[in-house]
């Protein structure tokens, strides 16, 4: 398939957080003229002094390298392009913790955003994770403010999968899937990502498959983490190393089952596969049990601790690692958090340890420097294999702990 030339266009990337910013990198790097837009005006400040205010590898160094090159700069107002990509938040609604329910009110207000911009011919990508049927309510926003027909502009969705710590790296090295009801749109998307994606393959579909795309290959991961986290369960009742079991089972030609641990969290695999339970209710049976295997997981560790320990309000406990997975920053649906939160919650005395986040950023939980955590708590919880952690391992193993990740 032919892609359509994308090159000279001008960029707004809308969202500039652990997607849009990197995503900005790599277009600006690529000799895009990028307007970042954000309306947080503390994170457009900060990058328009030359930081960044995501921890992300490589991410200060390149990103002062595209400012240099005039190729970026970030605003607190939306800037007319060519090219829109939103890149904005997907969570769930905070007013119903319980049914975890997509809020697309941000993809709703940056699809109002862009609408006061928006020109015919334009080019708007949807790259913020989401349930199926959100680009055509893009595409409908849009042309009920405008009054323009939605053929006369191009909505594409073009789903992000990179693994946090290597974002740059795999924004130029993965795969994409390139998605809309119009051909036209898909393939002048699919020129603009291969002026930056130099291994990877742009695959080009429908916008609802692609949507579905994303959200299976998280729930494909969920549902896998949650057989390894349910073994972990039945093991401990069996008395058996569900570590030792797994490495064993793993010698199978055929057999591949993933290592357990204290949840699932972070803002993709905790709340992708959220959006198909909501959409499709009894159908998606499987992908529902497997959410609240890994929901539940934190909540039984917390229980084996309280056991452990003997339920004695007297033991200082320490949890080494609170953001969602090691040497990150990000705490969205960390599972350390709800454990720790849930031992403070029974009445105990609980120091978190994260080396990679700001302490303010950390609501509830009192942070200690590992030091502290070592010389004062009577017992640990190892989540994170940190490398701050493993440089200290001889001295959290002398300590009584609970080992929820088989570190070794
Ligand atoms: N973080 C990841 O590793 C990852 C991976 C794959 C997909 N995703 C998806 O990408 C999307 C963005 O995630 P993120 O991690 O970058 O979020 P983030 O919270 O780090 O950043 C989002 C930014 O969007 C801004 N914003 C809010 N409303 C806006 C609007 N109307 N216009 C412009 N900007 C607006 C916020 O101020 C924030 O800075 C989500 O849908 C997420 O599920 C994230």
């Amino acid at each position: 398939m032919k892609s359509i030339n994308m090159e000279g266009k001008t960029i707004t990337v809308l969202g500039l957080g652990y997607i849009g910013l990197p995503t900005s990198i790599v277009l600006a790097k690529a000799g895009h003229k990028v307007n970042g837009y954000d309306p947080n005006e503390e994170v457009v400040k900060t990058l328009n002094s030359g930081k960044i205010h995501i921890v992300e590898n490589n991410v200060q160094d390149e990103f002062k390298k595209v400012v240099d090159s005039g190729n970026f700069k970030a605003f607190s107002k939306i800037q007319p392009a060519d090219v829109y990509i939103i890149c904005v938040p997907t969570p769930f609604k905070e007013d119903n913790k319980e049914e975890k329910l997509a809020d697309l009110s941000y993809v709703e207000s940056a699809a109002h955003d862009v609408a006061t911009v928006v020109k015919e011919g334009d080019l708007v990508i949807l790259e913020s994770t989401v349930p199926p049927l959100t680009t055509k309510m893009v595409a409908n926003i849009i042309e009920k403010d405008t009054g323009m027909s939605k053929d006369k502009f191009h909505t594409v969705h073009c789903p992000e999968r990179v693994l946090p710590g290597k974002i740059l790296y795999e924004l130029e090295h993965n795969d994409r899937i390139i998605g809309s009801d119009r051909e036209e749109s898909a393939l002048m998307a699919k020129n603009l990502y291969e002026s930056f994606v130099k291994e990877g393959t742009c695959y080009v579909t429908d916008d609802i498959t692609a949507e579905m795309c994303k959200l299976v290959e998280n729930t494909f991961r969920d549902i896998n983490i949650a057989y390894a986290n349910e073994l972990s369960i039945i093991c401990h009742e069996l008395g058996i190393d569900v570590f030792k079991l797994i490495e064993l089972a793993n010698k199978h030609p055929r057999v591949n089952i993933l290592t357990p641990g204290v949840g699932v969290g972070g803002h993709c695999i905790a709340v992708d596969p959220w959006f198909l339970v909501e959409k499709f209710g009894d159908n998606a049976r499987l992908i529902n049990t497997a959410r609240h295997v890994n929901d539940y997981k934190p909540l039984w560790v917390s229980n084996q601790v309280e056991e452990e320990i003997k339920h004695d309000k007297n033991v200082k406990i320490g949890v080494l690692g609170l953001a969602y997975k090691p040497n990150i920053d990000d705490l969205r649906e960390s599972p350390s958090i709800i454990l720790a939160e849930d031992l403070i919650k029974k009445g105990y005395t609980v120091y978190g340890c994260e080396p990679n986040t700001k302490k303010e950023k950390i609501k509830n939980i009192e942070v200690k420097s590992l030091d502290y955590v070592l010389e004062n708590c009577d017992y640990l919880v190892i989540t994170l294999a940190n490398k701050e952690f493993l440089e200290k391992k001889e001295k959290i193993f002398a300590k009584k702990h609970y080992n929820c990740i088989g570190l070794k």
